[in-house]
């Protein structure tokens, strides 16, 4: 099977979550014996469609353009026997890169007007091919595909073979390599064995592809801190990330959720302890960090015996937090102060490093 697999994203790498979803099922159908071309619509020229009909009247079938989507992407369009269209969800529909792709298939189309299935249709000069739809979006709800969905569906019909749609794109960077986002990735890898095998996608796989992996509570306080910070430190995503920067809570929850995300359990091993937080100045009051074998919890409150505790203005902890100072000359310049087990400190930095 010969599949032609589209990727109109206009980021690359692991910045392009539209790729890191198509990699999955691409792994998928190359494993069941699929011969995959990948292709990355913004590396090609493809030039606007201009309306002129030269592909219906003057030279039939043939675009008046001498691009890329002419010279290569459309013969490879009609030869293959199946066609994966992955985009990110931009104002709720395909992005411009991938409706330009679509709008330049107009060849596969003769101009005679007929109905089918009681709707105007053009006859085609090309069969269609099976489709795969693919689209991720950053915020939470599935609702948010809607539209997209309802064109596809519109343009392909029944050759419209699966719809992958993946919600909460954006945490994928930072837990793929765990629960419900690494569950939903296997599945998509399986969802490319069976589209191969029988060019459909189970129901229960479909399920796991297509879950939803975050919601709006657990989301967006995290998500509403880190655009905080770019706007605060004047940096773009890529930026951020190149920087290795951290967003910077501005509450005792958002650095219980923070501190919560970035635990490592593995790193941690047995250790068990408790570490007392008691914050003064702008942000006030306490919680603590309840630290077991395979757990982690934030608690608001005071613990009964904790193995640490540290005394610390909220603004000072957030800088250390943020590599904006350094945490032990704070403790020199006696900027915070510890009791108890100091070595938990000294650990900081391993139960919630990579
Ligand atoms: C111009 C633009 C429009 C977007 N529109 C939406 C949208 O309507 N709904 C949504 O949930 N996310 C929207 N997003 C977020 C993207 O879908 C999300 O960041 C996705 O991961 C982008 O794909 P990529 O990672 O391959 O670049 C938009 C992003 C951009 C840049």
């Amino acid at each position: 099977m010969k599949v032609m697999a589209i990727n109109s994203s206009a980021r690359v790498g692991k910045e392009s979550k539209t790729e890191i979803v198509l990699d999955h099922l691409v792994k998928g159908m190359r494993e069941a014996g699929a011969e995959v071309d990948v292709i990355n619509l913004q590396k090609k020229k493809i030039n606007y469609c201009i309306g002129c009909f030269t592909c219906w009247s003057k030279t039939p079938g043939h675009c008046i353009h001498k691009d890329d989507m002419s010279k290569e992407l459309f013969p490879k369009y009609v030869e293959s026997d199946l066609i994966v269209m992955a985009t990110p969800l931009y104002h709720y529909t395909v992005n411009a890169l991938l409706k330009t792709f679509i709008e330049r298939t107009l060849p596969v189309a003769e101009p005679f007007l007929e109905l089918r299935d009681g709707v105007t249709r053009h006859p085609r000069r090309h069969p269609q091919k099976p489709v795969v739809a693919v689209s991720v979006a950053g915020f939470p709800e599935y609702s948010v595909f809607d539209e997209l969905s309802s064109y596809m569906k519109y343009l392909f019909k029944d050759k419209l073979v699966a719809e992958i749609y993946r919600t909460s794109s954006e945490i994928m960077s930072v837990m793929m390599k765990e629960g419900k986002v690494k569950e939903a990735l296997d599945a998509t890898v399986q969802g490319g064995r069976e589209l191969v095998q029988s060019m459909k996608i189970s129901d229960e796989t479909m399920e796991t592809i297509n879950q939803p992996v975050s919601d709006f509570e657990s989301m967006a306080p995290m998500a509403n801190l880190y655009w905080q910070t770019c706007i605060d430190e004047k940096v773009t995503p890529y930026e951020f990330k190149e920087k290795g920067l951290a967003p910077r809570p501005n509450s005792l929850e958002t650095y219980a959720a923070m501190m919560q995300m970035g635990f490592n359990k593995e790193k941690a091993g047995n250790t068990s302890a408790i570490m007392q937080f008691l914050f003064s100045g702008d942000v006030q009051g306490e919680c603590y960090f309840k630290i077991e074998p395979g757990q982690f919890d934030v608690v608001a409150g005071k613990a009964e015996s904790p193995d640490l505790t540290i005394a610390t203005p909220f603004e000072v902890w957030m800088d250390i937090l943020t590599g904006k100072a350094d945490g032990q000359q704070m403790f020199v310049e006696q900027k915070y102060t510890v009791e108890g087990d100091v070595s938990l400190l000294m650990r900081m930095n391993e139960f919630f490093g990579e």
